[in-house]
């Protein structure tokens, strides 16, 4: 059959890094193609020279049978290939359904909008993916998950002949995947071409039937996924042989002896927020990896955010190294030694007009000088360091931090709270974007710090990610802790029943 989009020979390139090379690439109807690789591969860039975001440098383009150059994203959209961009690039303040509906709003005499029709559509459309939303409310209100689907939506309800998706799942729950994977399945059995990025290799073998691995920036496989092995997959995509990384394994979080005395380092109690948290006690003493288990929306998120002072509360009080930490500052809680790592690193972290090695020195200056006095032979040094333990592909510490690709942002973010060297860290989602390989050397150096007397307080979707660094877990639900494991309890079996045990309750 026929591809109906094609890169032949495709190269681009950006000051200091040559992002693809000679990348070749075939998508046909009715297919799933996953497009995989390590953080800074050059996936993104594919996408975006697709669609006419940037312009290659050489090779050609084919969209159905014919050369294609979309000047604009616009262009492609209109005619049928489209997009989910790893960053969403929806419009915060606008409802939800204006931006699920925009450009193609209902609109009545005098072509004035019509409200009432686009909110009874927008409702119409999104509980056919499982989102109940008061549809009104400006999106920016929304969870990151639910704005996805929103973004996900609006994709897949325009006519189209090719759906490309940057990471769709990457803040989304067990029930919202389902949901997306019952949709891509519909939309290759009705001949429609999908285009999947994602970092979970787990899912990549439920839903893509193709696969192309890109290592920076050049071809490294494509073919069948069927058949492929995973522990190969991620042997192409490191470009590491296939013995070595068998003999790894996947993740990385060292067997601790579960024995751990102290007092706590840091310890919540009773935090309350109406329709939040309902008296929420945690506690994690040094060198202690404590999980938060739960679904989204359960509360995981806000005790992080309570506890560095970022919520405010009706009730509750946070003490660290036994004394009462000053409510609602979360200057006092970086200055007591508690820092977070934000979910949300688009809205609440990364400055895209600073470079990458502001971005990580920015929280630690105050701690880095004396007297506010910084040497910046000081702060390269830290900056060297983290972006070397945490493998940061950028040219130079100099380069602006929104020219990273997504993940390597991400890891920016955590070495900014890491250099800080805080007792307590807070880490909502860590490895949420990252690679494989990155993944496991995040893990290790979470494991690695707790070693060193660090307490960690770890939120993650990511259930062997939480049942393997955890030495307890505590499972929120509907804002209140409904069950805590320790030592032989910690499997993904018993945190599941937890949940369970509680909804039907
Ligand atoms: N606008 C830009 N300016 C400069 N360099 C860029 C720009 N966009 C991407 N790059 C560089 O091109 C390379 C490929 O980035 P790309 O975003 O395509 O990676 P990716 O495979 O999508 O990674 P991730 O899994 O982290 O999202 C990286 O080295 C990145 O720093
Ligand atoms: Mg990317």
């Amino acid at each position: 059959m026929e591809a109906v989009l094609e890169a032949r020979g495709i190269t681009k390139g950006f000051p200091g890094v040559l992002a693809l090379d000679d990348v070749s690439l075939a998508l046909h109807p009715g297919e799933v193609h996953a497009l995989v690789g390590e953080n800074g591969a050059g996936k993104s860039t594919l996408i975006k020279v697709f669609t006419g975001v940037y312009r290659p440098d050489g090779g050609e383009l084919r969209y159905r049978g014919a050369p294609a150059a979309f000047g604009a994203p616009l262009d492609a959209q209109r005619a049928g290939i489209s997009t989910i961009y790893q960053e969403v690039n929806l419009v915060p303040m606008m409802s939800v359904a204006r931006n699920l509906l925009l450009g193609r709003e209902p609109r009545g005499r005098f072509g004035v909008i019509d409200a009432a029709a686009m909110y009874g559509e927008a409702e119409r459309v999104l509980a056919g993916y499982g989102v109940e939303t008061d549809v009104r409310r400006p999106l920016r209100t929304l969870g990151v998950g639910a704005q996805q689907m929103v973004a996900l939506a609006r994709a897949v309800s325009v006519d189209a002949r090719v759906v490309i998706m940057d990471e769709p799942t990457s803040s989304l729950e067990p029930r919202e995947v389902e949901t997306l994977f019952g949709v891509i399945r519909r939309l290759r059995d009705t001949g429609i071409a999908v285009m999947y990025v994602s970092h979970r290799l787990d899912e990549l073998y439920q839903v893509c039937d193709q696969v192309t691995v890109l290592r920076d920036g050049r071809l490294a496989h494509t073919g069948p996924l069927a058949g492929l092995e995973r522990l190969k997959l991620i042997s192409l995509m490191l470009g590491r042989d296939l013995t070595e990384v068998r003999a790894e394994g996947v993740t990385r979080f060292a067997r601790r002896d579960g024995r751990l005395n102290g007092e706590p380092v840091v310890e919540a109690r009773g935090l309350t927020r109406r329709h939040v948290l309902e008296g929420v006690d945690v506690s994690v003493r040094p060198g202690e990896i404590v999980g938060l288990g739960g679904l989204l929306g359960a509360g995981r998120t806000e005790t992080a955010k309570a506890i560095v002072g970022a919520l405010p509360l009706d009730g509750g009080q946070v003490l660290v190294a036994g004394l009462p930490l000053r409510g609602g500052s979360t200057t006092a809680a970086i200055r007591a030694g508690v820092s977070l790592l934000p979910e949300d690193r688009k809205a609440e972290g990364i400055i895209p007009t600073l470079s990458v090695r502001e971005n990580i020195a920015l929280a630690a200056l105050p701690s880095l000088g004396r007297a506010g006095v910084v040497s910046d032979a000081k702060i390269d040094r830290v900056v060297e360091i983290f972006m070397r333990r945490l493998r940061i592909k950028a040219a130079s510490p100099h380069q602006l931090v929104s020219e990273l690709s997504g993940g390597n942002q991400q890891k920016v973010l955590l070495a900014r709270w890491l250099a800080v060297r805080p007792k307590v860290l807070l880490l909502d989602e860590p490895t949420r974007g990252i690679d494989v390989g990155a993944k496991a050397e995040v893990q290790a150096l979470i494991d690695e710090l707790a070693g060193e007397g660090l307490g960690v307080l770890l939120i993650s979707s990511d259930l062997e990610e939480l049942v393997e660094g955890a030495d307890r877990i505590l499972v929120l639900r509907e804002g209140a802790v409904v069950g805590e494991l320790s030592g032989d309890e910690v499997t993904e079996e018993r945190i599941m029943a937890t949940i369970a045990e509680q909804a039907d309750g």
